[in-house]
């Protein structure tokens, strides 16, 4: 069998793969025009692929072997599951290996913004600062303030763990579901609708998948629900907030800040909000450390071994 690896991973771990495949890997990070992906997919068995490469209906139309495809990441919405799985083929994603390094950048961003971080370091590189002052960069107050967090899945709930833990937080959060009794009781956090989330939260932060039915659920009737002292973090998916909404909030002082991680049309990030001097931008590293990526090219390895039948498979006890 064939596999094709999209982007450079950790060459020690992708090296498994030679054990069981003839591996096509990219040497390096490369922008695949999508016809670029079909010709790729359409001689390979498995693939182990990245949120930059969209897959869909169109890619697999001309893939006669494929039968799995691993994502490296946990979001998979570049991945048109129902695509797949209409023609049997087996998708995977890499859950909890990413949980906690991702909350840890999700409360570095929280508290960058609240505490404008970024903005007094651009202030000071530039030689700004000419004396100390009562009141320079007054920003928000993170402890004992309100948090809100809407998705509480893994990563939702290890935002609220450090909030409400380590900075004694009042947590709320709004979910498609309410979490079990000893999760909510585990996190302090309690289960809100969404106009509540929106006018009580100090500090909001995005933690939900994005699909069509999510897009733009931070548009600008919900924004107009938040506090202007109110700070916003994303760290899920650009898609989920109206960029320009956002812009016209921050620069009218209707919301204090914002910390993005991901953005609508990354790499590329909306102009006005490059302008802003009121946004922490980080260019989607929410899992960007070296053990937790180790961890996930791993996983993904090991999905894709299983998924194509030349490992244990998914499920069966460890020998
Ligand atoms: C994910 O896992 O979905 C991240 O956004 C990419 O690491």
């Amino acid at each position: 069998p064939r596999v094709w690896v999209s982007q450079p991973l950790f060459d020690d771990i992708v090296a498994r793969l030679d054990e069981h495949f003839r591996v096509d890997a990219a040497r390096e990070v490369t922008a695949w025009p999508q016809a670029a992906i079909a010709a790729r997919l359409r001689e390979a068995d498995g693939a182990l692929v990245t949120l930059n490469e969209r897959i869909g209906a169109d890619e697999i139309a001309d893939a006669p072997r494929l039968r799995a495809v691993a994502n490296v990441g946990v979001g998979y919405n570049n991945l048109d599951v129902d695509a797949l799985h209409a023609r049997g083929i087996v998708a995977t994603n890499t859950p909890d290996v990413l949980t906690e390094t991702t909350a840890d950048l999700g409360f570095a961003l929280l508290m960058a913004t609240a505490r404008r971080i970024t903005e007094g370091e651009r202030w000071l590189r530039a030689g700004e600062w000419t004396q100390w002052s009562f009141d320079t960069l007054l920003g928000q107050d993170v402890h004992g303030s309100t948090l809100g967090i809407l998705g509480m899945g893994r990563i939702g709930q290890g935002i609220a763990r450090r909030g409400a833990h380590g900075f004694g937080m009042r947590v709320l959060y709004h979910n498609r579901s309410r979490l079990p009794g000893g999760i909510e009781s585990n996190c302090r956090a309690t289960l809100v609708d969404m106009d509540t989330l929106l006018r009580e939260s100090d500090h909001l932060v995005l933690v939900l998948p994005y699909s069509p039915q999510t897009r733009h659920v931070i548009d600008a009737a919900a924004l107009a629900k938040m506090k202007p002292t109110a700070t916003l973090t994303n760290i899920a998916r650009g898609g989920l907030v109206d960029e320009d909404a956002l812009a016209d909030a921050l620069a009218a002082g209707r919301l204090a800040s914002a910390g993005l991680d991901v953005f609508e049309g990354e790499p590329a990030v909306n102009p006005r909000l490059l302008a802003l001097r009121n946004v922490v931008l980080t260019p989607h590293v929410g899992s960007a450390s070296r053990a937790t990526r180790r961890a996930m090219a791993t996983l993904a390895v090991d999905n894709l071994i299983a998924a194509l039948g030349r490992g244990p498979r998914a499920g069966d006890p460890p020998t």
